[in-house]
């Protein structure tokens, strides 16, 4: 949607708003009870946040990349498990069946992904293929007008709850490779499908994976996204927004934790003065500060790219590495400018500290992030265009 400045400064206000007043107090609760409260996943479907990356026309917000990235950089804000809610439905849930789905299937599952009343998810990750996603082992076996598929997918999110799966498995046993993998949109009731129960995680308590287990599940044949041989770019290009999407999170999760310590180092006073006057304690706030600018400028301009209809390929994982390693350096800054009250639950600053370790792992580690960069630079050279 090209959203008018106006409209978009009143979404962006009206989702910083439901941050600060409903999110904000409920992040120890959140944190202890390992849950996200229904009321307040019902005031996400009001808001409209499970459709932000859904066409208007199937029921969403359409919002172009840079909206998106404003959008969830006020998610960032609190506690990463509330944005977990509706992160796999506006980017690795949908993206595939948006990017790459037929009329039939945008139509069929888009709407209910658009409301939230379908949770979608991904499954891509198994338990020997992670970085290496390509060498993925669940099977999928042509049987006359159905796929039957088989394998383990591993450390899911949102698979407890999900309705739909975007699945990566290998359609051609004997290629190797990205090459023999294609994608499928799988029900939850599909007989066959089983999640398993949610890991206990170092961080982000209330957001959750699990394995997701097919034993012979049958999968119709137009269920398959895109063509057979082709699961894993629609997998890759689904990734390179979800990058972006990831890094803006980071970004909001690190001005959150630099609000926090620049309140904390004016109120708190040692050797006769507020911590904020000590160089050694403004040297880590104003470091924390520059680099959280560096990575939202970074995002907005390799959003603006993709909304232009450049290739983010290689800006997408340089986000990534760059938000992702940044927001864990103010983490562990916060930690140390609160001191011991940073180690103290009671405070949350701990609980961040854990919370946003798993950026750096999942939808790429960093050293996957260096992979896609040096080899995007090197094709670049290649063609002459660097
Ligand atoms: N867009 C489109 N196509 C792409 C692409 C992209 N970004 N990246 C690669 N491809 C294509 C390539 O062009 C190539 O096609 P051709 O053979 O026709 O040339 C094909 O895909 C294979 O590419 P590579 O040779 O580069 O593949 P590779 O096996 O060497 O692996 C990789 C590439 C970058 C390492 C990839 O495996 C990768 O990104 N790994 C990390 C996986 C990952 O991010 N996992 C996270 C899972 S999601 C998650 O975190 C779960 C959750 O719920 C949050």
């Amino acid at each position: 949607m090209a959203f008018d400045v106006e409209l978009r400064a009143q979404l962006i206000e009206t989702v910083a708003r439901f941050v600060r007043e409903k999110c904000v107090p409920l992040e120890a609760e959140v944190g202890e009870r390992d849950l996200v409260p229904p009321e307040i996943v019902d005031e996400m479907r009001e808001l409209g946040l499970f459709g932000l990356a859904v066409p208007e026309v199937y029921g969403g917000l359409e919002l172009d990349m840079e909206t998106e990235c404003l959008v969830a950089l006020e998610l960032g804000r609190t506690s990463p498990a509330f944005r977990s809610v509706v992160g796999t439905n506006v980017g690795i849930g949908s993206q595939a069946l948006v990017l790459f789905g037929t009329e039939e299937q945008k139509t069929r599952w888009l709407p209910g992904i658009a409301s939230g009343d379908l949770i979608a998810s991904f499954a891509l990750t198994e338990p020997e293929a992670g970085s290496d996603a390509g060498s993925l082992k669940t099977k999928a076996i042509r049987d006359g007008d159905h796929y039957v598929l088989n394998g383990t997918k591993r450390y899911i999110t949102n698979a407890n709850v999900a309705d739909v799966f975007t699945v990566m498995a290998r359609t051609d046993p004997d290629t190797p490779g990205g090459k023999g993998v294609s994608a499928f949109v799988v029900e939850r009731d599909t007989p066959g499908l089983s999640v398993g129960p949610p890991e206990k995680k170092m961080g982000q308590q209330g957001a959750h994976i699990c394995d997701v287990i097919f034993e012979d599940a049958r999968v119709p044949v137009e269920n398959r996204i895109a063509g057979e041989g082709e699961g894993f770019k629609v997998a890759m290009s689904v990734l390179d927004k979800g990058r972006l999407h990831i890094s803006a999170v980071c970004t909001g999760v690190a001005e959150r934790l630099i609000r926090e310590m620049v309140a904390y180092a004016r109120e708190r006073k040692q050797f006769g003065v507020p911590l904020i006057e000590h160089q050694l304690i403004q040297a880590m706030i104003a470091d924390s500060q520059a680099e959280t600018y560096a990575a939202k400028c970074m995002i907005l301009d390799a959003a603006r790219r993709r909304d232009a209809g450049e290739k983010v390929t290689m800006l997408a994982s340089s986000c990534k590495l760059f938000a992702s390693e940044m927001v864990g350096r103010v983490a562990d800054r916060a930690v140390q400018v609160f001191g011991g009250a940073g180690y103290v639950s009671d405070y949350g600053i701990e609980r961040f500290y854990r919370d946003v370790r798993i950026f750096r792992l999942y939808e790429g580690t960093t050293q996957i992030q260096q992979i896609v960069i040096a080899r995007e630079l090197s094709r670049a050279a290649e063609r002459g265009e660097l």
